[in-house]
């Protein structure tokens, strides 16, 4: 599964970078206020560092001003991936960006026959919220793997981007069902490495270590 990081703080993204754990990043407009920057200078940035898929979402909701804003987007660097919102104008706008050899990320997708769309469209990625569908009680998880039955049954080549990761949990188990990408912000990813036996072994290790009055180096 590859991993993207979802954000627009070039400072995060360059210490995720330096473990080597990032395919790629995935912003949106909230995360593009968050970051305090204009969109089309951290989005370039941000392009420089990674060389897997950076999602740029258009803010545009007509399919002919969705595809214009997509445009400029991608001119920003040739591995921006346009996002663009699961509307029947967003799909119009997937199925000529497409066409034109760009790669789109289709967003905000809470159901399997949205998903089933947006491949017909020609989606690069699809993006189903997990999070928020956690949110509302109903179980995100379900989604990923009716997403996953579906593409598989029809050999859809769209990847599954899971998204609005909350937890360790959501990826381990976006992993399990077969989820082609995930994005989750930095906190979440850093946790991935924690186990309480970890710290306790490594305790102890410290701890045998000293008692023998050695060094390495
Ligand atoms: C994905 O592309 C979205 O930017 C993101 O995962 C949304 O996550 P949230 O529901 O935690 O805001």
């Amino acid at each position: 599964m590859e991993f993207f990081v979802d954000t627009a703080d070039i400072n995060e993204i360059r210490e995720l970078n330096e473990l080597g754990v990032v395919d790629g990043v995935t912003t949106n407009p909230s995360l593009i206020l968050k970051s305090g920057r204009a969109i089309l200078d951290v989005t370039k940035e941000i392009c420089d560092l990674i060389d897997g898929p950076v999602s740029a979402e258009v803010v545009a909701t007509q399919a002919d001003a969705m595809i214009a804003e997509g445009r400029k987007l991608a001119q920003v660097a040739s591995n921006i991936a346009v996002k663009l919102p699961l509307t029947w104008d967003g799909l119009k706008a997937c199925k000529t960006l497409t066409h034109e050899g760009k790669m789109v990320n289709v967003t905000l997708c809470f159901s399997a026959n949205q998903a089933l769309l947006a491949a017909k469209a020609g989606a690069t990625f699809i993006s189903p919220f997990v999070g928020r569908l956690d949110d509302i009680n109903l179980d995100g998880m379900d989604l990923i793997a009716d997403i996953r039955t579906i593409y598989d049954n029809y050999t859809f080549g769209t990847k599954i981007l899971s998204a609005s990761m909350r937890s360790v949990n959501h990826i381990f188990e976006s992993a399990l069902i077969g989820a082609d990408v995930m994005t989750a912000p930095p906190d979440v990813i850093k946790k991935l490495t924690r186990h309480p036996l970890t710290d306790k072994g490594l305790d102890q290790f410290m701890a045998d270590w000293k008692k023998t009055g050695q060094e390495i180096l």
